[in-house]
Order: C-alpha cells, then sequence, then structure tokens
C-alpha cells in the first residue's frame, strides 16, 4: 500500500518532524497556557493536534480533540463537543452522555464510529445554546472529581462564528473558569480570522492564547523521511525526492501529494526516465480543477500578481506595471489584498512575497 497520504491528518507515528511544535503545545499544557495555531490550509494543523491528543494522554492525561469544520448552528457546535467528549471518562454529572442523547450523538460503542443525527432533529437554539454550556464544562466537573488535566484541542475554531457570530463569547465565558482544569489549543485555517479573533480588541478572546507558527516542513529531515519510506518498499531514487523537495519547499501537502506519485512511478518499475517530473505532471492533473476555481475567484489586477510571482517577476515592478499599462500602486494595493488575504500569498522569512501552493504556482506557469 502507498504510505504517502495526502488526504486528511497524517496519524501521529508518519508525522514527518514537528518535534519543536509538539514540545511547545506539551509545555504550555503543563502551564495551563492557552495556545493559537494560525496556519494555511493543508500544512498539517490537524496532524499536529492529533499527535499532541496522542502525546498528552501517553502521558496520562485526558485528551481531545474538538472538529469544528463546517459548524453551521450552535446545536452542531454542541453535537461536536458531544460528540469529542465521548471519549472522555464518563464524567460524575452525566452531561456528556444526556445531552450526546439529547442532540442526536449516538454514544460510542466500542470500535464503533460516532454517527450524529441529521440537522433537522436537532433542538432549537436556546437548549443548543444550554447544552454548549453545560457541556463546554465538563472538563471542570472531571477535574473536580479527580484533578487531573484535560486537554481541549478546537479545530478550526474560526468556523464557530459560522454559526454565531458571538459565539467565541459565550466558550470563553465558560473556559475562562478552568485554571488548572484545562488547557486549550484553537487551531484554525483561515489565518486571517483566526488572527482576527484572537488580536481584535473588540473580541472576547482578545489576547487570550498564544500564538504558535506552523512553518513548512524542513528539506531535509522530510526527505529523510520519504527516502526511508520508499527503501522500506525497495524503492529508491534520491535525485528525484531532492528535485521534488526544491519544487516544494516543504509544503506539508503538496510534498507529500507528489511523494505519493513518486512512489507509484517507482513502484510500477519501467520507463525510469525523470520520475520526479512525472509525479509532478499526474500532482498538476489531479488539482488542476482547484486552481482553475482560483483563477476563476481572482480579479483582474490580482491574477496578474499571481502571474507574475509565478514567473518569477517582481509583482509591483515597472516591467509588469508598464506591460499592463497599470500603475505600481494599483499592482501594490492587489498585492496587499493577496498578502492580507492569506490563502494564496504569503510572505517568505525574507519577506518576499511568495505563492503558497507550489502547484499552482506551476499550474500558472504552463498556462
Ligand atoms: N508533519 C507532517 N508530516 C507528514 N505529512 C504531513 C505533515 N503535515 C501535513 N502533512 C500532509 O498534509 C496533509 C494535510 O494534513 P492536515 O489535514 O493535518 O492539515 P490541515 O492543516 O489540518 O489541513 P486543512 O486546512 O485541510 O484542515 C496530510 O494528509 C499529509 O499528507
Ligand atoms: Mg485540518
Amino acid at each position: 500500500m502507498n504510505p504517502f497520504n495526502y488526504q486528511g491528518p497524517v496519524p501521529p507515528a508518519r508525522l514527518i518532524d514537528r518535534r519543536d511544535e509538539l514540545d511547545a503545545l506539551q509545555r504550555a499544557a503543563g502551564d495551563r497556557i492557552a495556545i493559537r495555531l494560525a496556519a494555511p490550509r493543508r500544512f498539517g494543523k490537524t496532524s499536529l493536534i492529533d499527535a499532541h491528543v496522542a502525546a498528552m494522554r501517553a502521558a496520562g492525561h485526558r485528551a481531545v480533540r474538538v472538529d469544528l469544520s463546517k459548524v453551521a448552528t450552535v446545536a452542531d457546535v454542541a453535537a461536536r463537543v458531544a460528540q469529542a467528549f465521548d471519549a472522555l471518562p464518563p464524567d460524575p454529572r452525566r452531561i456528556v452522555r444526556r445531552w450526546a442523547a439529547r442532540l442526536g450523538v449516538t454514544a460510542k460503542l466500542a470500535g464503533l464510529e460516532l454517527s450524529v443525527a441529521p440537522a433537522a432533529a436537532r433542538p432549537p437554539a436556546d437548549e443548543a445554546r444550554a447544552a454548549l454550556l453545560e457541556l463546554l464544562d465538563v472538563p471542570l466537573g472531571l477535574h473536580n472529581a479527580d484533578g487531573g488535566l484535560t486537554v481541549v484541542c478546537l479545530d478550526e475554531f474560526q468556523d464557530l462564528l459560522v454559526a454565531d457570530d458571538a459565539l467565541d463569547g459565550l466558550v470563553r465565558s465558560v473556559i475562562q473558569h478552568h485554571g488548572a482544569a484545562a488547557a486549550y489549543v484553537f487551531a484554525g485555517s483561515q489565518p486571517s480570522l483566526m488572527r482576527a479573533l484572537f488580536s481584535d480588541r473588540e473580541r472576547p478572546f482578545y489576547g487570550q492564547a498564544r500564538p504558535l507558527e506552523l512553518p513548512p516542513l524542513p528539506i531535509d529531515e522530510a526527505a529523510h523521511d520519504i527516502e526511508q519510506l520508499l527503501r522500506a518498499d525497495g524503492l529508491d531514487d534520491h535525485r528525484a525526492v531532492d528535485e521534488l523537495l526544491a519544487f516544494t519547499n516543504g509544503h506539508p501537502q503538496r510534498t507529500v501529494l507528489i511523494a505519493h506519485h513518486l512512489y507509484n512511478i517507482l513502484d510500477a518499475g519501467g520507463d525510469r526516465d525523470d520520475p520526479a517530473s512525472r509525479a509532478l505532471d499526474l500532482a498538476i492533473q489531479e488539482t488542476s480543477d482547484a486552481h482553475q476555481a482560483v483563477w476563476d475567484a481572482t480579479g483582474r489586477v490580482e491574477r496578474i500578481v499571481l502571474v507574475a510571482l509565478a514567473d518569477g517577476s517582481a509583482p509591483t515592478g515597472s516591467r509588469v506595471a508598464s506591460e499592463h499599462r497599470m500603475a505600481r500602486s494599483t499592482l501594490q494595493d492587489a498585492l496587499n489584498r493577496l498578502i492580507s488575504d492569506e490563502r494564496h500569498v504569503h510572505r517568505d522569512g525574507r519577506g518576499r512575497p511568495r505563492l503558497l501552493d507550489p502547484l499552482l504556482g506551476e499550474w500558472l506557469r504552463r498556462r
């Protein structure tokens, strides 16, 4: 079986690097300091959280990941919390079991997946709010009973505001009293929205969590781990792995996606000619619909900036400006919008604007 899984979180044993981040998370949990983990999409936030949860459990603590992705109502939020907290030991007041039933979350049976009732069967907002208040307080109840710590990781935290744009206030009102009972991690994939939640003075979580960055994967370490996985199955191609990483620059999901195709190409044997570019071709084919969607949703000036970045030209330089008969300030404004949007463009370590997704860059270059 191909060991390079590029869809969804990777199990802790498969994590490349992230030791510093895991240490930081563990130290913060020990000190009961809340952490805000904001990174671009597919940078490995959920995988890191899963590894943190596993490490905390191995150290004898309680730990859960609450998946808030695409919650649309307060009842959805309460149901996700009930679903996650069902993995905890039974709370003395049986809050989780009681609400789980009411929210349509079937209690976990050994080895069986949880199922959640259709949204239409959920209780109304007032009751859902009451459920959420009680559920969020479960770590305190457990702590009062046994003095233990519960680590609660709220993944895709910014989606909470879709359900209700004041829910961050409600969450904070409960968890601020948790002291030694719980340690929180807030993770999210729209960095600017995450920042607004924690850096906007008007918001309840303003200044309430320490930021933790999630950089691209370190190239040497990623190359080493990819080669090891290839070698375990009798495959080997140093040059192709180096080329792959030179191309992705450590973008986590893109690295694994291309490695997946490289594995298949090497495994099929036959033509040994330039496997890295053939793997890249397959990755481009597979993702081209997504790049097209980005392109379609992007305005004209932003498109010009994206293409310039892909081509390696200065996006706000005089050459691009005169080619499009456009003021450099117009290009600069578009670049600023793209950077503050944080989905496609970021500044690298030296402050230069870069495309986040190397495959989008390649797709644009092949236009
Ligand atoms: N540290 C890592 N080691 C190995 N692979 C990784 C690592 N981090 C991310 N990946 C790759 O990236 C993919 C996405 O990881 P994950 O789902 O954890 O990211 P995410 O940031 O939570 O994504 P999303 O924004 O979609 O929620 C994984 O399937 C895996 O291929
Ligand atoms: Mg995720």
